[in-house]
């Protein structure tokens, strides 16, 4: 992306760094920039405007000097005469199309995530682990400036991959944002260091119960993202058994999308049917427990 030259054009002075990446990607495509160009079957592709060059698509190629200087959702066509619309890729778009080491968060977990954890402007926010970057990029823009995410990622390889995803999502590296590569729960102590929220998208989040409480803050949150049943029923007990956090709750979210087109306005035939699960739970005040449940376990689980 043309930071420098996109921030001089919205009158921001070199060197600044923005909120939430959108002023960096407003006006005007400029060479650098990246281009999302859907066809009128849906179809996208990404396309990183460089002078001169040509995007190649099935339906024949499209000269990228003419989106250069054009405004976003112009529309241009490839040599075989098809219409492609052209727009800067959103953080959700970004992160479906982006280089993926580990599974990354689909939008709707990410957008659950922050609404349930209350993640915002000056958080502190722990994550474990970063995988391809993307609920990085969305913890990112929720805390914007002025708060702060430090992630954990055991894979190094991984962590490469995270990091330049965040770059290239935001023209740079991030000052809010501190990469570990290590193993949270490992030898690396994160005691001392208090933080409002933890994210944790990670095989076993149950093994960094521990890690978690004394890491955040009385009242913090704790989600945990799971792809299963069991790791939710695992991720559920070890929080019960800390003793340290309210009674956890557990969801997932379904999004159906719908066709709407005249009188046809229907549910897709096809959707997303599982991605994950969240368990979230808030940190008690240090020494106090959870006072016992009061309902029943169900007469099976006695
Ligand atoms: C599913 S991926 C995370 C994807 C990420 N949330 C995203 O949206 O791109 C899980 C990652 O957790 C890492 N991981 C597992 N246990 C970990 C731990 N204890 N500390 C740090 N990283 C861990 C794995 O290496 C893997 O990259």
């Amino acid at each position: 992306m043309s930071i420098p030259g996109d921030l001089a054009r919205a009158g921001v002075a070199p060197g600044t760094t923005t909120l939430s990446g959108v002023i960096s990607r407003r006006g005007p495509f400029a060479p650098g920039d990246q281009a999302q160009l859907t066809d009128p079957k849906g179809r996208r592709h990404l396309a990183v405007l460089q002078p001169g060059k040509l995007f190649h698509t099935h339906r024949g190629s499209i000269a990228l000097d003419d989106l250069i200087g054009s405004p976003e959702g112009s529309v241009v066509r490839s040599s075989a005469g098809t219409p492609y619309v052209a727009l800067r890729p959103l953080l959700a778009d970004f992160t479906l199309s982006m280089t993926r080491g580990a599974a990354v968060v689909y939008p709707k977990d990410a957008a659950q995530i922050l609404a349930m954890a209350d993640i915002g402007p000056g958080a502190c926010v722990l994550e474990a682990g970063a995988g391809s970057g993307a609920l990085s990029c969305w913890l990112l823009r929720a805390v914007g400036e002025s708060g702060t995410v430090v992630s954990y990622e055991r894979r190094a390889d991984f962590a490469d991959i995270a990091r330049a995803n965040v770059e290239r999502f935001f023209g740079g590296p991030r000052p809010a944002w501190q990469l570990r590569v290590a193993e949270l729960g490992g030898d690396d102590p994160i005691d001392g260091e208090p933080f409002d929220r933890v994210v944790l998208d990670m095989l076993a989040p149950w093994d960094c119960v521990g890690t978690v409480a004394r890491a955040l803050l009385a009242g913090g949150v704790l989600a945990c993202y799971v792809a299963t049943a069991t790791q939710l029923s695992t991720t559920v007990e070890a929080i019960r058994a800390h003793g340290g956090f309210d009674e956890p709750a557990a969801w997932e979210s379904l999004v159906r999308d719908w066709h709407a087109d005249g009188l046809a306005v229907r549910p897709q035939h096809r959707m997303v049917g599982h991605t994950g699960f969240v368990v979230t739970a808030r940190r008690l005040a240090e020494g106090v427990t959870a006072p016992p449940r009061q309902r029943r376990p169900a007469k099976a689980a006695r």
